[in-house]
């Protein structure tokens, strides 16, 4: 032991782990005790170091104690010295929390964050976080700013490709399994690391998809939907929550006292950090919600925004609101002591400082596995004509790989990845060649410049390669820059000229496959009917290449799911699964296409139902959809009970064969539906997820137990609760599965 900065010091080999509360609180309160003013107020601020260049004015904040933060900073030795001066040079020694934004993997990059989503694998998330975790540790990073767990409805949003979709429950499963995995089971570990469960709260809800944009959420909305991932991974253990951008019902979520300090921490308990969003603080102002940067920072810190990231309203204007009285003290003491929990947690006071060599390499087999492992399971095939995959490899002779994105290794990438290196890369290209060795003549041309390319002069030369081969597959979509923040699309077609050159390859009359790269759910209407067959592979990362092929050629089954509803046109969003039944529900015999409008009586021919004339109400592809090359044949769904009180559980189980020729993964889905409720509730909503294996022509049951507490939701009056009554209850491979059964509660005596 030594002493350092006038703090007690520990090696990292005589650190004791610190779970115990009590301990931890003594040393936040004895260290808080001989803090100044000032001292407090710098560790709620995060400052932006970008260059890795330590310049005067930062050496001396920290040695001033005036800095508690910094982000973006990934050279080791550079943290290792600004940990040096923090810990040395200033009068405490306070170490820094160092954050980045490891969104999905850090040199190896997992499928962006809603491809990860279409996995449904708690598992294989986990293990991407952790991989990640791994790899930026090497860098003295202990802080991504990852989950993101915003509630997506709208595939306009640029950001949905950093969420975990459009359903509570899935992303609250994932959201989870991220904080677990990035967190480990100790936090102090070397290779764990922070995670921050963000944009709290209502950031997907942006009006009509424009990043930023304003939010209006209704109350009951916000807690039975936007806020479940947060409160899910708040029960976990998240170290941190980042505030959003957004307006929120006329309060922008960096000043809402409402949702920070009475939902996050008095109702919840939370008692980690909350960081602002980039200068989100000073954004008050821009908003409207103040008139300058003084007020900006009462009304964040009042709100219970511990830290402020990147922005200087802190620590300019805190103190002197102090001394006017209009902060109290205690309002920065209590950000501070948040700060420094989180860094005690994190062992940073025992060993500040970071050796690579403890760490597994960079790309090791393992994070190279998991990536592989990930972006397989990712890819969803959304239809599947005449069997057309998987393409047999001792049948063909020859096929045309066509497209923009067959060979982009940095595109497929995704967005958010600042640190991702797109050497490591394997393309589909590279997949396919090393899979099909000389087996299979690959005929390659890209034909587009890029996926927005307006110019067809390759298309001819596109055309003749097709009709010389046995197959076509083309590589469709949308680069990295088209999603992600401020990247948001009024139109979410295939941009450029790829429509046009489906049509095209259509004419060839070849068996036509389309493996889309995208950050989004796209609108197919106008190519879904020209080709045979389409995998959706979002953006599958570092190793998409070889799990695309795998999937092409059926060494593997395809096994992704919608984590959200892919509409037909831009104006049905937003469009979700989960919706509310209204007082006028559509069924296919009560719509009418604009088409059929009868002319001599228009009125009768239309039904009086909530749909569009020109779209109808169905989606182009429903949550939860993905095909297979195996069957499966769902049957005697039973539940153990058809009655039960309130407290108790029942079982839902299924028998599902395998009636195809492939072993393969299928997701089990469990939806419900609450047929009267105090406020009106889903259509159906997903309450459980099996990923489970199964062999051709074996049958396995799956079990779901279901607790009356998994059916609560709030009421009118904001209160939690669960009602006794009727409730359905379905499973399937999709939520447009029709495999039902009934239940009910009863209230106990
Ligand atoms: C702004 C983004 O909204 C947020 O998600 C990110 O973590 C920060 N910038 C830091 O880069």
């Amino acid at each position: 032991m030594q002493l350092a900065g006038g703090y007690l010091f520990m090696s990292a080999s005589t650190a004791e782990p610190m779970n115990d509360d009590d301990v931890l609180e003594q040393r936040v309160d004895a260290l808080l005790e001989q803090m100044t003013l000032a001292e407090k107020i710098g560790q709620m601020a995060q400052v932006n170091v970008g260059d890795s260049y330590i310049h005067d004015y930062l050496a001396d904040g920290l040695r001033g104690g005036r800095v508690g933060s910094v982000l973006n900073v990934v050279d080791v030795e550079v943290v290792n010295e600004l940990q040096r001066i923090a810990v040395e040079e200033s009068r405490l020694g306070i170490p820094l929390i160092v954050g980045r934004d490891v969104i999905h993997g850090f040199k190896t990059i997992m499928p962006i964050p809603l491809g990860q989503a279409a996995t449904w694998n708690p598992d294989v998330v986990r293990e991407g976080a952790h991989v990640a975790a791994l790899e930026a540790s090497t860098a003295g990073v202990n802080w991504t700013f990852t989950p993101m767990i915003d509630i997506s409805r709208d595939a306009r949003w640029g950001r949905i490709a950093e969420s975990l979709g459009e359903d509570p429950h899935l992303a609250s499963i994932l959201g989870v399994a991220m904080v677990e995995g990035f967190q480990g089971d100790e936090l102090s570990a070397i290779g764990t690391i922070a995670a921050c469960a963000k944009h709290f709260a209502g950031y997907g809800a942006a009006e009509s998809g424009r990043d930023y944009a304003t939010t209006n959420i209704p109350e009951n909305e916000l807690r039975n939907v936007y806020l479940r991932p947060f409160k899910a991974a708040v029960d976990a253990g998240v170290t941190t929550l980042m505030t959003s951008f957004s307006d929120l019902d006329g309060v922008p979520a960096t000043g809402n006292e409402f949702l920070v300090n009475d939902i996050l921490r008095g109702e919840w308990g939370f008692d980690g950090f909350v960081v602002s969003d980039w200068d989100s603080v000073r954004q008050l102002s821009i908003h409207g919600l103040t008139a300058n940067d003084r007020e900006s920072a009462f009304l964040a810190a009042k709100a219970g925004v511990d830290m402020e990231m990147h922005g200087d309203a802190y620590t300019n204007h805190l103190a002197s609101l102090i001394e006017d009285g209009k902060v109290d003290e205690a309002v920065v003491d209590t950000a501070a002591a948040n700060i420094l929990r989180a860094k005690f947690r994190l062992g940073l006071f025992e060993n500040p400082y970071t050796d690579p060599g403890l760490l597994p390499p960079i790309a090791s087999k393992h994070a190279l596995q998991t990536a592989r492992q990930c972006a397989l399971q990712s890819v969803v095939l959304l239809k599947n004509d005449h069997h057309v995959l998987p393409l047999n490899i001792d049948k063909l002779n020859s096929i045309a790989v066509l497209g923009p994105l067959a060979d982009a290794p940095y595109e497929q990438l995704g967005t958010w990845i600042f640190d991702g290196d797109q050497n490591l890369s394997i393309t589909p290209m590279h997949g396919i060649h090393s899979l099909v060795g000389d087996k299979v003549d690959v005929r390659y041309l890209r034909t587009m410049d890029n996926s927005r390319s307006r110019s067809t002069d390759a298309f001819d030369e596109a055309v003749a390669i097709a009709s010389e081969t046995d197959a076509v597959v083309l590589f469709l979509g949308e680069e990295a820059i088209l999603s992600g923040e401020a990247h948001s699309r009024a139109d979410i077609s295939l941009p450029g000229a790829q429509a046009e050159l489906v049509r095209r390859i259509r004419e060839t009359g070849k068996p036509v496959v389309a493996v889309i790269l995208a950050g989004r759910p796209l609108t197919l209407t106008n190519i879904v009917d020209d080709v045979d067959a389409i995998l959706f592979a979002w953006h599958p990362g570092t190793m998409g290449g070889p799990a695309i092929a795998d999937l092409l050629f059926g060494v593997e089954s395809p096994s992704g799911k919608l984590p959200a509803t892919f509409p037909k046109m831009v104006g049905q969003i937003p469009i979700y699964y989960n919706q509310k039944n209204t007082g006028k529900p559509p069924t296919p015999d009560t719509i009418a296409h604009i088409d059929e409008i009868d002319a001599h009586a228009p009125q009768l021919s239309l039904g009086m139902t909530a749909f569009h004339l020109d779209a109808g109400y169905l989606p182009l592809f429903p949550f939860g959809h993905g095909l297979s090359y195996a069957y499966f044949d769902y049957r005697n769904l039973t539940l153990s009970a058809s009655e039960i009180g309130l407290g108790e559980s029942l079982t839902v189980s299924v028998d599902i064969t395998n009636t195809g020729r492939m072993a393969a993964d299928e997701v089990v889905q469990l939806y419900v539906r609450d047929l009267v409720g105090n406020v009106t509730r889903p259509v159906k909503e997903l309450k459980g997820f099996k990923r489970v294996h199964i062999e051709p022509g074996e049958k396995v049951t799956v079990d779901f137990e279901l607790h009356t507490d998994d059916l609560a939701f709030y009421g009118r009056r904001m209160q939690l609760m669960t009602e006794p009554g009727e409730f359905h209850v379905w499973v399937g491979g999709s939520s447009d599965t029709d495999l039902r059964a009934e239940f009910r509660i009863v209230a106990s005596d």
